[in-house]
């Protein structure tokens, strides 16, 4: 695996690949790689003959006050994994290299609706943060495909509104959430959690079960279902910031008479920010 960290080094490995008209994917990270990561990797081997993964903390995506500068950065560790995968390409840029002229005033890309609700309500500016860095990371690889963890149910359906609205040349895939044995969502966010605290995180994916049971038990009322949930989550240790049953296609707050769903949570254990989610088609009335 070769490791670059400047675009024009990328670019010319790149062009050796599409001149044999190899097919490109793209399986951007944040680092401190997990078997979450390794799964999409797997899955853009899958799809493509080059495949790229880059690992940059983007800056832009974390709102005042989280972890930007303690979230885990395990450079040898990820190379490591990387190699054992099978990946080609490792792109590691710097954050002047990313956004050459500064954080503040760069531009960014915005995808309306998505971005307020949910995670977007709670952390005001992350999901532009996400989008611009996406859009720059495409520009850059030009990939055919590009490969997302589906555990980040609303980024992945944002990155597929930008793309579809930016009319970007790109292939996008989801991967369904990896778990450990006991339900919790692999995340490098869940190295935060103390012991007690792991042993509850499970609990997050267990209450969205729970509730996906009552609506396929014939419940209707969502409103009352995501009250009676987020209740449940503070009984079981956690401070919950929402728990939504939404059109799994837009994500809008679900209607009678919407089949697909998607059951959202977001919740703190101690200070760490856990989400989860779990699609549901729903019984025809
Ligand atoms: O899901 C992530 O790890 C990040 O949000 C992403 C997509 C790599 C953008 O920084």
């Amino acid at each position: 695996m070769k490791t670059v960290n400047d675009a024009s080094a990328l670019r010319q490995q790149l062009t050796d690949w599409r001149a044999q008209r190899q097919r490109i994917a793209l399986v951007p990270t944040m680092g401190n790689l997990h078997e979450g990561h390794l799964a999409l990797v797997r899955a853009a081997r899958a799809r493509a003959e080059r495949v790229v993964v880059s690992i940059f903390v983007n800056p832009t995506q974390f709102v005042q006050g989280e972890d930007y500068d303690r979230y885990p950065r395990t450079p040898e560790r990820d190379v490591g994994m990387l190699e054992s995968a099978n990946t080609d390409l490792l792109f590691m840029p710097s954050v002047a290299q990313m956004y050459p002229r500064g954080l503040a005033d760069t531009t960014r890309v915005q995808v309306p609706e998505l971005d307020s609700i949910l995670c977007g309500e709670f952390r005001p500016g992350h999901f532009t943060g996400v989008a611009t860095i996406v859009c720059k990371l495409f520009n850059l690889v030009q990939p055919d495909v590009a490969v997302f963890g589906d555990k980040d149910f609303q980024q992945l359906l944002l990155i597929r509104w930008m793309v579809a609205d930016l009319c970007m040349p790109v292939e996008i895939l989801g991967v369904p959430t990896v778990r450990d044995a006991d339900g919790l969502a692999k995340s490098s966010r869940n190295g935060y959690l103390g012991a007690g605290e792991r042993q509850l995180a499970p609990l997050l994916y267990q209450t969205l079960r729970e509730t996906a049971a009552s609506i396929g038990a014939g419940e209707v009322n969502y409103a009352e279902l995501e009250a009676r949930a987020m209740a449940l989550l503070g009984e079981r240790g956690f401070r919950p910031q929402y728990v939504a049953i939404r059109a799994a296609a837009n994500l809008r707050p679900a209607q009678r008479g919407d089949r697909d769903l998607v059951l959202l949570a977001a919740a703190f254990l101690g200070s760490t920010r856990l989400i989860d989610h779990l699609e549901l088609r729903r019984a025809a009335d």
